[in-house]
Formats: C-alpha cells, sequence, structure tokens
C-alpha cells in the first residue's frame, strides 16, 4: 500500500516535471546521460519527410539537426515559406512547420527527440521565430536556435546573420529556447590549398560576449565550435563560458578536417565533460573522452541525476510488486 503510494507519488512527479517545462535543458530530458553532455546524439541535415521519418523512427537518437531557409515547397505554390533545406537548395518537401508538427506529435506519443535549427538566412527568421512562438507552448522538449552571427577564423569572409537581429527575435519570441551562436569559419578542405591551423581569438570571444550583453540574452547559451580550431583556442574559450552564465560548448567539424587531438583533450578536460556536446566523428569523440571523468556536476546536472534516481527506483519498485 504504502509502496504504491510512494511509486504514484514518483510516477506524478516525473509527469509533472516533463510536462510543465517548456523547453527543458537536454540534460533534463534526456536523464540517461547522467549529465554527460558528450553522450548526447545527433542526426544531420534532416531535412526532408523520409529523414524526418527515419530520424523520429531511430532510438538512438536524441536531438534533430535540420537546416532552416525561405524556399518553396515541393508540389506547393510559387510563394517563399520557410522550408528545412541547406544551401544551395531552396525548395523541399518538408516545411518548417510541418517539421515542428511532426516533433511535437512524437513527443507527445512518447518519443523523446529535441531539435536543433540552423538558420541559415537572416530573411526566414522573423517568420521562422513567429512560428515557433506560436507553437512554443507545446514544445516541451529541448529546441535550440543555432546560427553563425559572427565571422571567424580562418580569416573568413562569410557574410554572418546580423546578432541583433538574430538574438532580438529569439528572445522576444522563444526565450526558452537555448541559443546556438557562432562564427563563419574557413578551414580544412573548404578551401585550396586546406587550411591546417587556426584559431577562435580573444577578440572573437570578446565579439560575441558584446554581442550577448548589448541584447541582454539570459536564455542558456551554447557555443558551436570547430573542433580543429577550438584545439588552438583554450584561453578564449574560457574567457566565453565563464563570461556567460549556464553557458556549454558544441563541439563540431567534418572527417576531413585536420584535429590537434592532444591539444583539443587539453580543453575538454579544463571545461569539463559535462559541459561539452560533441556533434563529431566517432572516432574523435571516443579519443577526446577517454579517460576523462565527467565532473563535477552543475545544478542541471544534480536535478537531472535525481531524474534518473527518480526512474531507477520506480523501475526497482515495479519490479518488485
Ligand atoms: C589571415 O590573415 C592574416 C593577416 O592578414 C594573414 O597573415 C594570414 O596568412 C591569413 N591566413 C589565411 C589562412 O588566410
Ligand atoms: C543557471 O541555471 C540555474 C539552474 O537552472 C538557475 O537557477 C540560475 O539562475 C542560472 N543562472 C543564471 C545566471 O542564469
Amino acid at each position: 500500500m504504502c509502496l504504491k503510494l510512494l511509486l504514484n507519488f514518483l510516477h506524478i512527479y516525473l509527469g509533472m516535471t516533463a510536462k510543465l517545462t517548456k523547453a527543458p535543458d537536454v540534460p533534463e530530458y534526456f536523464p540517461e546521460i547522467g549529465g554527460d553532455l558528450s553522450s548526447v546524439t545527433w542526426s544531420h541535415a534532416t531535412n526532408s519527410l523520409v529523414k524526418l521519418q527515419d530520424a523520429i523512427n531511430d532510438p538512438g537518437l536524441m536531438m534533430l539537426e535540420a537546416d532552416v531557409l525561405l524556399g518553396v515547397l515541393t508540389g506547393g505554390g510559387p510563394e517563399t515559406i520557410p522550408i528545412m533545406a541547406h544551401p544551395p537548395n531552396t525548395e523541399s518537401d518538408l516545411s518548417l512547420q510541418n517539421f515542428l508538427e511532426q516533433v511535437i506529435l512524437a513527443n507527445a506519443n512518447g518519443i523523446r527527440k529535441g531539435i536543433k535549427l540552423d538558420f541559415k538566412s537572416l530573411e526566414v527568421v522573423p517568420i521562422a521565430l513567429g512560428m515557433l512562438g506560436a507553437l512554443s507552448n507545446q514544445m516541451g522538449f529541448p529546441a535550440w536556435l543555432n546560427a553563425d552571427i559572427q565571422q571567424g577564423p580562418v580569416n573568413s569572409t562569410k557574410n554572418p546573420i546580423d546578432s541583433n537581429q538574430f538574438l532580438t527575435e529569439c528572445k522576444l519570441n522563444f526565450p526558452e529556447s537555448t541559443l546556438s551562436v557562432g562564427w563563419t569559419t574557413r578551414y580544412g578542405i573548404d578551401v585550396f590549398p586546406p587550411i591546417v591551423s587556426g584559431e577562435y581569438t580573444m577578440e572573437m570571444a570578446e565579439g560575441m560576449l558584446k554581442a550577448l550583453a548589448d541584447n541582454q540574452i539570459t536564455q542558456p547559451v551554447t557555443f558551436p565550435v570547430r573542433a580543429a580550431l577550438t584545439a588552438n583556442s583554450e584561453s578564449a574559450i574560457l574567457a566565453l563560458l565563464e563570461g556567460t552564465p549556464n553557458s556549454t560548448l558544441t563541439l563540431w567539424g567534418p572527417e576531413t578536417d585536420y584535429v590537434n587531438v592532444a591539444a583539443l583533450k587539453e580543453v575538454v578536460i579544463k571545461v569539463g565533460r559535462e559541459r561539452v556536446y560533441m556533434d563529431i566523428p566517432e572516432k574523435l569523440k571516443d579519443q577526446l573522452v577517454d579517460g576523462v571523468k565527467v565532473g563535477e556536476q552543475s545544478g542541471q546536472s544534480k536535478r537531472s541525476l535525481l531524474g534518473t534516481v527518480a526512474t531507477v527506483i520506480t523501475s526497482v519498485l515495479t519490479a518488485v510488486i
């Protein structure tokens, strides 16, 4: 009797924390990672109906990454709307609205998936954020809004998305989302001959901190940084994280990049495995986490750990009864 009451309480408690949290943090929504951000898994360019269905049905994936721009819907009219596509594509069979509705439905059915939307143009930002804002009260899963908002290494001349406009729209329409804001890059085989050295400078870190401060950003922030360039940027990266409360790092990078693994591992150790997402090739990830413990846990990780403990207790009790 007593056990049953306790069980019910635990179920209600867990249900409440899952439902009432609008766009929860990743470690909160996926307590099974035990606060180890490096173990979060990602889909990439989930930009078509088929790719989205496959990703939703893949139990190994936690976060669905997809690109957003203004374009036309396959078989639809000539008008441009927010669609899921990566430049230079300007047509897709998947609109942003459809993407969001399908992910909302999946999560409502207990298929836990978070999203990372990568904004590829400034023109799509206001209309896409309007859609996100309208649906945000149904988005009880992690939602990241990503854009390159600063020019970065090595001497990148690619135009970033205007930082003030992007941050303003995100803050206004979807303050519960996580901002994933980074730099344009030019490295590796992006150019010929390939570039094999470069770094994020202190000036770049200061530029990013200024953009966040100017826009009085208080929502969670993650900094997507190209793994190879991060290896040589320890002080800039630490300054960036120290200057931004509750911020994390997200390592990314193509298989083809030359990476100084030993140097990058030093950065990972300094920052802490519980503060670094790793959206990088599996082999590199294995090398970076080998022998590195998940260290001092943040308040958020502790909460998710409590969630894990509660889940374990519930299943043990269920088994006993
Ligand atoms: C970047 O610019 C600096 C200063 O102009 C120059 O010395 C350096 O060679 C450039 N690096 C690359 C890879 O273009
Ligand atoms: C950091 O996150 C914790 C837990 O979510 C929260 O209580 C705290 O206010 C946050 N700190 C800042 C400075 O935003």
